[in-house]
């Protein structure tokens, strides 16, 4: 059984999909209760389990209830993938706005710690699990004019997820993250930008030469959560097109 936040998203829909597809049932947690309901309709056109739950995971009474609900669902949590995340704004580091710091620290850091507590506290119980938490190649390895609560929140869900790596492997819990570069999405985007002029400004920085498909970080993720990876223990997978090569 797997979580996935930040579900109805690009990423977490690609790697909902993927679960499902893998046999997993999948429990598709975000906000905007609308675009769950679309994923989970995609899976079950595919013949697969999923529901749709609304979180918003930086509130801990409500990750939990996240938890709870895919044990009294499903019977159990095998796989979380914490991909819930929001990219703020960009500005030079003394125009950014610090509701816009708040907000991004918020989602993408605390989120991915309440996510990753109840998360293990239940794993631990019950047999372990895996995690994956999405940081970003903006996070320890990229530069970005502008990105800075962006940049350091991931940085420090790299961080902290090698932490809970060595916190958790001796109860059976195996976290891991992922840090892609520039996806097929619109939080590559710039404001008022259309995807080929995002790919044009991309490509000298990407020597693959086109940013990822959302479906390259899902496979990362489920290798990851899959028996495949089991040596593998509080990594941060760098997926970027050889940006950072
Ligand atoms: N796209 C890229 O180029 C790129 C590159 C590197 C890393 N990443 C990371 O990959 C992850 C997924 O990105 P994406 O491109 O799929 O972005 P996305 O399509 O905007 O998806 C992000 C998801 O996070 C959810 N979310 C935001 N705040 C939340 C909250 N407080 N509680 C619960 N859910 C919340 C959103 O749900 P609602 O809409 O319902 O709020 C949304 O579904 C993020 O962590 C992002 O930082 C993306």
């Amino acid at each position: 059984m797997a979580i996935v936040t930040g579900g109805g998203g690009v990423v977490g829909r690609a790697a909902a999909l993927a679960y499902a597809r893998a046999g997993a049932s999948v429990l598709v947690a975000g906000r905007d209760t609308g675009r769950l309901g679309e994923v989970v309709k995609e899976i079950e056109a595919e013949g697969g389990r999923a529901a749709g739950f609304a979180v918003d995971v930086t509130d801990s009474a409500s990750v939990a209830a996240m938890v709870e609900a895919a044990v009294t669902r499903y019977g159990g949590l095998d796989v979380a993938l914490n991909a819930a995340g929001v990219f703020g704004m960009l500005a030079p580091v003394a125009d950014y706005d610090e509701d816009t710091w708040d907000t991004v620290l918020a989602v993408n850091l605390k989120g991915v710690f309440l996510s990753m507590k109840h998360e293990i506290a239940y794993m631990r119980e019950h047999g372990g699990g895996t995690i994956v938490n999405v940081a970003s190649n903006l996070g320890a390895h990229w530069r970005l004019s502008g990105a800075a609560a962006y940049a350091a929140s991931k940085a420090a869900v790299s961080h902290l997820t090698r932490t809970a790596a060595r916190d958790h492997i001796a109860d059976g819990v195996r976290v891991n993250a992922v840090s892609p570069g520039p996806i097929d999405s619109p939080m590559s985007m710039r404001p008022g930008e259309t995807p080929a002029e995002r790919d044009d400004r991309m490509r000298d920085a990407l020597p693959i030469g086109r940013v990822a498909t959302p479906e390259e970080i899902a496979a990362a993720a489920l290798w990851l959560s899959s028996p495949a990876s089991s040596f593998v223990v509080g990594q941060d997978h760098v997926i970027d097109g050889g940006a950072t090569a």
